[in-house]
């Protein structure tokens, strides 16, 4: 009798866990199913966009990065102007242009700001740069390009605490919507920044022949300027009771919405009868200050029973030229 290859299945189980557990792979049915990103009006990232070392080899990564708010956050026109009106600009600069945040110890409360290369912004090192010079990762791939070595900090809650080393403050016009997600529980309850920011992408990690093709993230992030994406902030419901029909808006974003000073997002509603004629006008507007809290609701009450509700959503974002519609549609 010929016994069982053991040896086989017990390499294929321990590949396939070390495939399955270290990058923040989707999670079913919990995780949104995110498209690339198709924003309707694009940052200026690309103009003059910085060429970074990285690039010889992780091109595409590279590229991804260039079309992000991450590539621009120094040449950022609005970052620079807000800074003229400051007494100590130089305490503005620690996001902005950070040093390597995984170099350090702890993940700093306040990043400290780099005094070189300051046109890359959030750079690569920003994120991946370990204490030892080190390419900090999700895997841990050893290359001969440089050493390489698995972060906590690259993948599932870890990575929630990264972007949170940035995005928990509130300064200037930013509102830190980290400290939302970290206060509501939902990393338990399988969401991430990057699962609902960073795309699952299947390419090359590098370029080069010997290099497959793996899983990744896209590095070109999810944002509010994409108006399929912002849709999805919202989820909409119809009820009807004895005092009438009411929109029902409720947040389902990782953090409260809008999340920076200066958005604004404006809902119009008209409620129809059964042959489509206008019984009532309603609108309804949210800012950083009238802002709907993770979970939350706000109600449009018509005051009247209508048989379909038909809402269109624009939105005011200081970075785009004009309002951008996101929503226009009928409901039952
Ligand atoms: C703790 C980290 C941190 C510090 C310190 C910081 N920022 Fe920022 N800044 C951010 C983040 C994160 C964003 C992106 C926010 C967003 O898009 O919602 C941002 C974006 C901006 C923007 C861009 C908004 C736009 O319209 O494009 C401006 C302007 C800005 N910051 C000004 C400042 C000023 C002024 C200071 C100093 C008073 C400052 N920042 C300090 C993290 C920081
Ligand atoms: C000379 C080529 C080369 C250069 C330059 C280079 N890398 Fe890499 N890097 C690679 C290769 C090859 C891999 C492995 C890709 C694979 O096997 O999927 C890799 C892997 C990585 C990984 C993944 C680590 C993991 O978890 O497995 C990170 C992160 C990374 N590099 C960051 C950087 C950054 C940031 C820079 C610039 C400061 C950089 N690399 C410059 C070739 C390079
Ligand atoms: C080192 C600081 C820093 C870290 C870490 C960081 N960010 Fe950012 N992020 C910024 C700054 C600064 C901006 C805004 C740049 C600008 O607009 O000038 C920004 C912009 C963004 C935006 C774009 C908003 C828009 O409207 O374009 C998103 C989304 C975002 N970050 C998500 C993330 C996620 C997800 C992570 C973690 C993987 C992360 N950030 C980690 C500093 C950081
Ligand atoms: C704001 C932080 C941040 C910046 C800036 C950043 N990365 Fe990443 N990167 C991450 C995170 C988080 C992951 C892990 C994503 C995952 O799998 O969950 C990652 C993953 C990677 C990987 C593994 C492949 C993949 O797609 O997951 C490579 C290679 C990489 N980054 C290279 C780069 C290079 C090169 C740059 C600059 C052009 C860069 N990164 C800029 C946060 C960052
Ligand atoms: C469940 C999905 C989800 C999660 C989790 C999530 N976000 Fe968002 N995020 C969104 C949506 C949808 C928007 C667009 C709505 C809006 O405009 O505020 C958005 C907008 C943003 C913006 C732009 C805000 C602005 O007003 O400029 C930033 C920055 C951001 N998210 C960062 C983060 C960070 C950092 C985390 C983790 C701490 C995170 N997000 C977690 C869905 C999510």
């Amino acid at each position: 009798m010929r016994l069982p290859d053991l040896h086989g299945i017990a390499i294929i189980v321990l590949a396939s866990s070390l495939l399955a557990n270290p990058w923040t792979a989707p999670r079913k049915g919990q995780e949104w199913k995110l498209e690339p990103p198709s924003p309707e009006f694009a940052l200026p990232t690309t103009t003059d966009a910085p060429v970074v070392e990285c690039a010889e080899c992780h091109a595409e990564v590279s590229r991804e990065w260039q079309e992000s708010a991450h590539a621009l956050a120094w040449r950022d026109e609005h970052y620079q102007e807000s800074l003229k009106k400051r007494r100590q600009p130089e305490l503005c600069h620690g996001c902005h242009i950070p040093e390597p945040l995984l170099a350090l110890e702890k993940l700093p409360r306040k990043p400290r700001p780099r005094a070189d290369r300051l046109e890359h912004g959030v750079s690569c090192e920003s994120c991946h740069q370990g204490p030892q010079g080190e390419m900090l990762g999700p895997w841990g791939v050893q290359v001969d390009a440089h050493p390489s070595a698995v972060s906590p900090r690259m993948s599932g809650a870890g990575a929630d605490a990264l972007c949170a080393a940035c995005h928990a403050t509130n300064i200037g016009p930013v509102i830190g919507v980290a400290k939302d997600f970290l206060a509501s529980g939902q990393a338990e309850r399988g969401k991430s920044c990057v699962g609902c920011h960073m795309a699952p992408i299947e390419r090359r990690w590098a370029e080069g022949e010997e290099v497959p093709l793996r899983k990744g993230r896209s590095h070109a992030l999810q944002t509010p300027r994409d108006p399929a994406f912002l849709r999805r902030a919202f989820a909409l419901g119809l009820e009807t009771d004895a005092s009438g029909s009411s929109l029902v808006i409720t947040n389902e974003a990782g953090h409260r919405v809008p999340g920076l000073i200066g958005r604004e997002i404006l809902f119009s509603a008209t409620l129809l009868d059964g042959s489509g004629d206008v019984l009532v006008e309603r609108e309804l507007q949210i800012d950083s200050r009238s802002y709907l809290p993770v979970g939350g609701q706000r109600r449009i009450d018509f005051q009247r029973k209508g048989s379909s509700v038909r809402i269109t959503g624009s939105h005011v974002d200081p970075r785009s030229p004009e309002p951008m519609t996101f929503l226009d549609q009928e409901l039952d």
